[in-house]
């Protein structure tokens, strides 16, 4: 398969869909980011990507690609394709172009806000419909710096559990747990490519 980037053509082996091998020590992967609106998508990706604090408020119109690199061991480098998805209602027919070949979803909520952690399962859902299986995804709680007192943020634990996901609670203005939830996604979704792999090659 011929990927074309920016900057790069790469040969590389589809390992499964939303997967692909550069070499041996290499492989890049689709992750998409979802969830209400003004929940910190954007402001997540930015402080991991670019390493700081977008203090405004621009709504994602559609949708926005970042790129990033990272080791998850001595000898494995991932580079994660991000897809922010816009959070807005009036995306939502759109939204479902984006999802395919998506190897990961970080479904996202604002810890000050129990809407949009009530959001979470349509997220979810979303995602499984329009990726067509269901993949690993993480649950992420923004904006911890906001809240001062002892919070079980709405019970995510719990739901997390139930889901059988990890959670993260995050601070896209502190950069609290930021650098955590990338390579936990990373580590993750290159854990399931290694298995499905490895599943296709058993000799039954
Ligand atoms: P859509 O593109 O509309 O889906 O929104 P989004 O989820 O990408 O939200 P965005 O990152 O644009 O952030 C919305 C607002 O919340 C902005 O004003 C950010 O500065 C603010 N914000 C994001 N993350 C944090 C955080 O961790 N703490 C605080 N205090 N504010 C945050």
């Amino acid at each position: 398969m011929l990927i074309v980037g920016r900057h790069h053509i790469y040969c590389a082996n589809v390992i499964e869909q939303g997967g692909f091998k550069l070499s041996n020590t290499a492989y890049v992967y689709k992750v998409c980011v979802v969830g209400d609106q003004a929940v910190g998508k954007t402001s997540t990706i930015i402080r991991w990507i670019q390493g700081y604090f977008r203090d405004d408020y621009i709504s994602t119109m559609g949708v926005q690609h970042y790129s990033t690199s990272m080791k998850i061991d001595e000898d494995t480098k991932l580079k994660i394709i991000v897809w922010d998805l816009a959070g807005q209602d009036t995306f939502k027919q759109l939204r479902g172009t984006f999802y395919g070949g998506a190897a990961g979803v970080l479904v996202m909520f604002d810890v000050t806000k129990r809407e949009t952690f009530k959001s979470i399962p349509g997220w979810v859902q979303e995602a499984t419909k329009h990726i067509g299986r269901r993949v690993p995804f993480i649950i992420v709680g923004n904006k911890s710096d906001l809240v001062t007192e002892n919070s079980d943020y709405f019970g995510v634990e719990e739901y997390a559990e139930s889901m059988n996901a990890p959670f993260l609670i995050t601070s896209a203005k502190t950069g609290d747990n930021i650098t955590n939830l990338f390579h936990l996604i990373g580590e993750i979704v290159h854990k399931k490519a290694m298995e499905s792999r490895s599943d296709r090659h058993k000799v039954l």
